[in-house]
């Protein structure tokens, strides 16, 4: 009797599997990467200091809320301003498609990996997005606007970073900060979240000019999409370096080498 391929790496023995590659690396990174991050964000955002020197501002402070809310941070220093904005970014990566694919495997194991055996636990509890908690996760494509509202800021923030105490000029923080700004930007706008608003829903793409405006939308858009989840994981690696890379110099390891225009070069 034939037996297919499917049947036979079939299993329901967690992790059992007639795979002979190494697949459970990519959950095992994952689950490191995710853990560290989130460990870090958290010291980060508690430290409520050396989150801005010169003209840079951590991006896990932004935008920055102390300027319009003054007598609430005054009335509370001890009151770290990323509070009220890292949830943001927060429900936006926690709620992404990837992401869910990400998680679903590598933290509930359901399956970690093709053909590979899943927790029957988690599968057992699991009941779709239908219920409490993973319901929440439809507020996506809202987090998807706030998202796009902060991607603005983190160019404000690049923006920012050319006018220096001694005029304006260019250092490594100021492409530190472009880049994460950039790559911020090309993860919120390969969101699958963005491709429904710019062509969901429509029954014909050539039927009228906004049609076919929006269907030429959904075209580019797609060649983004294609690498979301490159995004996802380049994003966090730039924003997380930013972050880094600002401290460091707020705190005086290191120092950010900057060229003033018509000056030369100094350091912050
Ligand atoms: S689907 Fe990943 S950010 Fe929207």
């Amino acid at each position: 009797m034939a037996v297919n391929a499917a049947e036979l790496l079939r299993t329901d023995e967690l992790g059992k599997t007639e795979r002979n590659d190494i697949w459970w690396t990519e959950p095992l990174l994952v689950v490191s990467t995710l853990v560290i991050f989130s460990m870090y964000v958290f010291w980060a955002v508690t430290q409520n200091a050396n989150f801005e020197v010169g003209p840079y501002l951590s991006p896990f402070y932004s935008p920055d809320l102390r300027h319009t809310f003054p007598a609430l941070f005054a009335q509370f220093p001890w009151l770290s301003p990323a509070y009220l904005v890292l949830w943001i970014p927060l429900a936006f990566r926690g709620t992404c498609y990837y992401a869910r694919r990400a998680y679903y495997r590598s933290f509930f194991l359901t399956p970690p990996a093709c053909s590979v055996g899943p927790s029957q636990t988690a599968s057992e509890l699991y009941e779709g997005e239908t219920k409490f908690p993973f319901v929440l996760l439809h507020l996506h494509r809202y987090f998807f606007i706030l998202a796009a509202i902060l991607a603005i800021f983190h160019w404000k923030h690049f923006m920012d970073a050319f006018f220096f105490e001694q005029g304006m000029g260019v250092g490594v923080g100021t492409v530190v900060v472009g880049i994460d700004a950039l790559f911020l930007t090309l993860y919120v706008f390969s969101c699958h979240s963005w491709r429904h608003l710019l062509a969901g829903k429509l029954n014909c793409f050539t039927c009228g000019a906004f049609e076919k405006m929006r269907h030429t939308g959904w075209k580019n858009q797609s060649l983004l999409n294609e690498k979301h989840a490159q995004y996802f994981w380049l994003s966090l690696a730039t924003v997380w370096f930013a972050d880094v890379y600002i401290r460091m110099v707020a705190s005086g390891q290191w120092r950010d080498v900057i060229y003033i225009f018509g000056q030369g070069f100094t350091t912050l």
